[in-house]
């Protein structure tokens, strides 16, 4: 009941470490050339492994990351579960950078940065905290992770999802008519959706329309769910002020792409979170005991809906 880790030689050591010490039952790889594929019960990947087909036994397909569309989970043999790792470090990371996302736009850094390029010193109208709304599409783990972390700066906050939620402080939406709501009174919309077939090209035209004039987006979710040609149009005209944006598709971004100097865009390269070895391993061997146990893993997929 072999664990195959298949990614980098840095992380897989400190996943190596944590098998040998919490379950040295579980003989435990990184190398896919030698091992027996029959042996192969575990898998984890970031990117999905062409020959899938080969690791006959496979119980649970592992995602390195919080995200499993790069599986295309219709596509993983029916019998195998397919598991997420949402753990304390991407957890943490990612409400780091949205809080400086959300900041940055609410203080008008993009601006700032503008004018001082321009040698230009003059302030910009500043709205309180307690004037700037912030909407957040997803209430998943990250999506709540994000709200909690915002609380204390006193910005009236809201989220999306597809099923009904409450959460304390938070002014929850549902559904078609509630996405519409939640859109016409978000200053800032935050985008920490999975990729599914309906949530592909969401971040449109028509999307952006129904924001207040002058919102701002930051999206952290999947590249594919944003239409890059509508964020640009959207920001020259004005009806966005601008964005932070951690996703892209393709990525990398290819070189001369209008993204990397559009003025109104702060970009980085998918990094909002980045998952940590040590946190993750021990998220993962939670996860085998708990099979072992014939209980679900905790993150596990659900196919039907894809995330
Ligand atoms: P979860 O699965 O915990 O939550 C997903 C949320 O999205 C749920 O609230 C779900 O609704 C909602 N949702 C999904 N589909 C729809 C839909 N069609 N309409 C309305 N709501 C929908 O995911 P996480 O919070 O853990 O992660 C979210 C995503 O963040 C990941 O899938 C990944 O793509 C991205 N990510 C990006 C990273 C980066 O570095 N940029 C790092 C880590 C993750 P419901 O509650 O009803 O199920
Ligand atoms: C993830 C990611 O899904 O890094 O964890 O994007």
């Amino acid at each position: 009941m072999t664990f195959l880790f298949n990614s980098d030689a840095r992380r897989g050591a400190i996943f190596a470490n944590a098998f040998a010490r919490e379950l040295p039952d579980v003989p435990f790889t990184i190398d896919a050339a030698t091992v027996d594929p029959d042996a192969v019960r575990y898998l984890i990947t970031w990117t999905a492994p062409e020959d899938l087909a080969r690791y006959r036994n496979l119980e649970i397909l592992f995602s390195l990351g919080a995200g499993v569309d790069q599986f295309r989970p219709a596509t993983v043999p029916e019998q195998v579960k397919i598991v997420r790792t949402v753990e304390e470090g991407i957890v943490r990371m990612m409400q780091e950078y949205v809080t400086l996302a959300v900041l940055a736009l609410h203080r008008n850094l993009p601006g700032y940065l503008a004018q001082q390029r321009a040698g230009d010193w003059h302030d910009i109208p500043q709205l309180q905290a307690g004037s700037r709304r912030i909407g957040v599409l997803g209430l998943g783990q990250l999506g709540q992770a994000v709200l909690d972390r915002l609380k204390p700066f006193g910005f009236p906050l809201a989220g999306w999802s597809r099923s009904p939620r409450q959460i304390e402080g938070v002014t929850c939406h549902h559904g078609e008519l509630g996405l519409n709501e939640m859109l016409t009174a978000s200053d800032i919309l935050i985008c920490l959706l999975p990729l599914t077939e309906e949530t592909r090209g969401f971040l449109d035209a028509n999307l952006f329309a129904k924001l207040p004039k002058g919102a701002a987006l930051v999206h952290t979710g999947r590249g594919p769910q944003l239409d890059h040609e509508a964020l640009v149009a959207s920001l020259d005209s004005g009806q966005l002020s601008a964005a932070m944006i951690d996703v892209t598709d393709p990525e990398p971004l290819p070189a001369g792409h209008p993204l990397w100097s559009h003025p109104k865009i702060m970009l980085t390269p998918h990094v909002a979170s980045v998952t940590q070895p040590a946190t993750a391993a021990r998220a993962v061997i939670e996860n085998i005991r708990r099979h072992r146990a014939g209980l679900d893993p905790i993150g596990l997929v659900d196919r039907s809906r894809g995330y």
